[in-house]
């Protein structure tokens, strides 16, 4: 007999990165992983992260093989996504509360570098365990728990324009509000270096929280940004989106590096310095940059092979990558068509 296409025990999920718009940075008091403020991202087609989980009664242990390396038992990833499988087995049916699972998860682009792998990793990692646990949960509740162990996770679960609720009586929820189509933009991946970054955006955005002065002038201010982004994204206003993009990100590294907090390097700069260049001959560029060395530059399509032209001649860039506005996670059948 054929095996059915989504398996009770098995299922697989492709995601995709995202880069917020209006950013985060900081936790809610109280627990539960809900940012201090809101967010509004841009979920991206171009960079994705594909992961199958099977529970396995026989296994002594979850085990977690990451773009084909077998992670130790502690690892810190490893130690997220047993939490994350820890949650889906307390849902799920007796008979998998007990059981353990392999997690098989492979990105096409840089890990943990400051590229959002955590994001589409923990989104298709979510999507994926609830289908193998034979949970029928909605996209929000998929969201809930990718949020819980990484938050900016919850965005990639949708595709398009995401907003991520923050704040001191927020819940975490996340939503799209506007499809993929719904603002002409693409988007130019500086990569600057093929590494893993050295400070998580959880360490990172810790220590900010506890020692930057200008912490609570940075949680004042986002929700503001926020609101402004939204109301950009729906008017369809790229140079708004685009103005308030790099202002959220240059607030948020402020904010960060007044507690040592740099993830910026020589690099990144210069690919800065060209896009303010660029903006100021009249091609309509901005950059955001976020917890890594990576400057992503926004651009509307007719602009974006003159943009590129430039930006692939920065020192340091060592390549550029391409992508736009996609989809939400979504589950991937033994044949590899998204069902
Ligand atoms: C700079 O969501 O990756 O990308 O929940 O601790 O894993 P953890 O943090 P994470 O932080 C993302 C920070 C950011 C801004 C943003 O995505 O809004």
């Amino acid at each position: 007999m054929s095996e059915p296409l989504v398996s009770r025990r098995s299922a697989t999920a492709i995601a995709h990165p995202n880069i917020a718009l209006a950013k985060y940075w900081g936790k809610r008091e109280g627990g539960g992983n809900v940012p201090a403020v809101p967010s509004l991202s841009v979920t991206l087609a171009g960079m994705s992260t594909t992961t199958k989980v099977s529970f396995d009664a026989t296994l002594v242990d979850d085990e977690l093989v990451l773009n084909g390396v077998v992670q130790a038992p502690d690892a810190r990833t490893k130690v997220r996504a047993s939490q994350l499988l820890d949650r889906v087995r307390a849902a799920a049916g007796p008979e998998l509360h007990t059981s353990r699972a392999r997690i098989v998860s492979t990105n096409d682009f840089p890990t943990a570098s400051g590229l959002a792998s955590s994001a589409s990793g923990f989104a298709a990692l979510a999507l994926a365990s609830v289908r193998a646990a034979g949970l029928d949960w909605s996209a929000e509740q998929v969201a809930d728990l990718a949020r819980r162990s990484s938050a900016s996770a919850a965005r990639s679960v949708f595709g398009g324009f995401v907003e991520l609720d923050g704040g001191p009586t927020s819940d975490g929820a996340a939503r799209a509000v506007a499809g993929p189509k719904s603002l002409d933009l693409r988007v130019i991946v500086c990569v600057t270096t093929e590494a893993e970054k050295a400070t998580s955006s959880t360490d990172g955005m810790g220590t900010t929280q506890a020692n930057s002065p200008y912490y609570a002038a940075w949680v004042a201010d986002a929700p503001e940004s926020h609101s402004l982004m939204r109301a950009a994204l729906l008017a369809g206003d790229f140079t708004r989106v685009g103005e308030l993009a790099e202002r959220s990100a240059l607030a948020m590294h402020a904010c960060a590096m007044a507690a040592g907090i740099v993830y910026v390097t020589g690099a990144t700069l210069a690919a800065l310095d060209e896009v303010r260049a660029m903006r100021a001959s009249g091609l309509a560029t901005y950059a955001t940059i976020d917890a890594g060395p990576h400057l992503k530059c926004l651009v509307r399509a007719s602009e974006l092979a003159a943009a590129r032209a430039r930006l692939e001649r920065v020192p340091g860039v060592l390549r550029l990558i391409e992508a736009t506005p996609g989809d939400g996670a979504r589950l991937v059948t033994p044949q590899g068509a998204p069902s």
